[in-house]
């Protein structure tokens, strides 16, 4: 399946997936996994399980952060729905100026996504071409924030251990106290979870080495935010305590 920009019109829908009751639930995951990477937002690739979007939704309101810095970016559709939910926010909550930064190796599919939406866009959405294991691209980011950041971190770049790692290092430093930082689809870890033709990745056993480092120590990990049963962030929900 294609994943450019559906035109103006064009109905974008995800394939569907029917439920029987007769069926195991394993099955019934398998489904929504193959689904999520099909999904949508205005027209642009959202890969992302609703459930998820709902969570994140929670953490918006709790912690009320006015900057999202996405740290792999895909077709844009992840950045803008960001960018909508943290504008939707301000509305009910004075925050600063709603700042999505988006960072892929290579952004050019998101930007032209985004562009193509929101002609507009470029007050509220920053690309940022990268390697989220290059040890320059936390200071190439930092320098586009605003003074008055409170980010949410969300790392979705290639699910290995070697780029969860380093941005785990690289970027927990932008959460304040009381914040948090999202490590996406530890599922390629987990038998049964895992995509089909996915491999092991090694998230896991980097959010687990990262925790017993300095940095890693003021996080705890939020098994409680798994909240809808089906979450591809397994472990992933990553809290700095409040009070560090
Ligand atoms: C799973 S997709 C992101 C999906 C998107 N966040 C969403 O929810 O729709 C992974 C993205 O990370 C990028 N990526 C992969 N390895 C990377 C790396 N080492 N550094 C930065 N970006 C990377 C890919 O190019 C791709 O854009």
């Amino acid at each position: 399946m294609s994943s450019a920009p559906r035109r103006p019109g064009q109905p974008a829908l995800p394939p569907p997936v029917s439920v029987r009751l007769d069926s195991s639930v394993a099955s019934l995951w398998q489904h929504r996994v193959d689904q999520h990477v099909r999904d949508w937002y205005m027209g642009l690739r959202l890969q992302k399980f609703p459930e998820d979007l709902r969570v994140y939704e929670h953490l918006l309101w709790e912690y009320q952060p006015n900057v999202v810095i996405e740290l792999g970016g895909h077709r844009g559709g992840s950045a803008l729905w960001f960018r909508d939910r943290l504008v939707a926010l301000a509305r009910y909550r004075p925050l600063g100026r709603p700042l999505v930064v988006s960072v892929s190796l290579d952004t050019t599919p998101a930007r032209e996504g985004v562009a193509l939406r929101d002609p507009g866009h470029a007050d509220s959405i920053v690309f940022i071409d990268g390697d989220v294991r290059d040890p320059d691209l936390p200071g190439r980011v930092a320098a586009v924030l605003p003074g008055e950041a409170r980010c949410l971190v969300v790392e979705d770049t290639a699910h290995e251990y070697d780029t969860t790692m380093a941005a785990l290092a690289g970027f927990g430093r932008f959460v304040a106290p009381g914040g948090y930082f999202v490590v996406e689809d530890g599922i390629v870890d987990v038998a049964g979870l895992r995509p089909v033709n996915a491999g092991w990745g090694g998230v896991l056993l980097a959010i687990d080495e990262w925790l017993a480092t300095d940095d890693g120590r003021a996080f705890t990990v939020r098994r409680d935010l798994e909240m809808y049963g089906l979450t591809t962030c397994v472990r992933g929900w990553l809290h700095r305590r409040p009070s560090d």
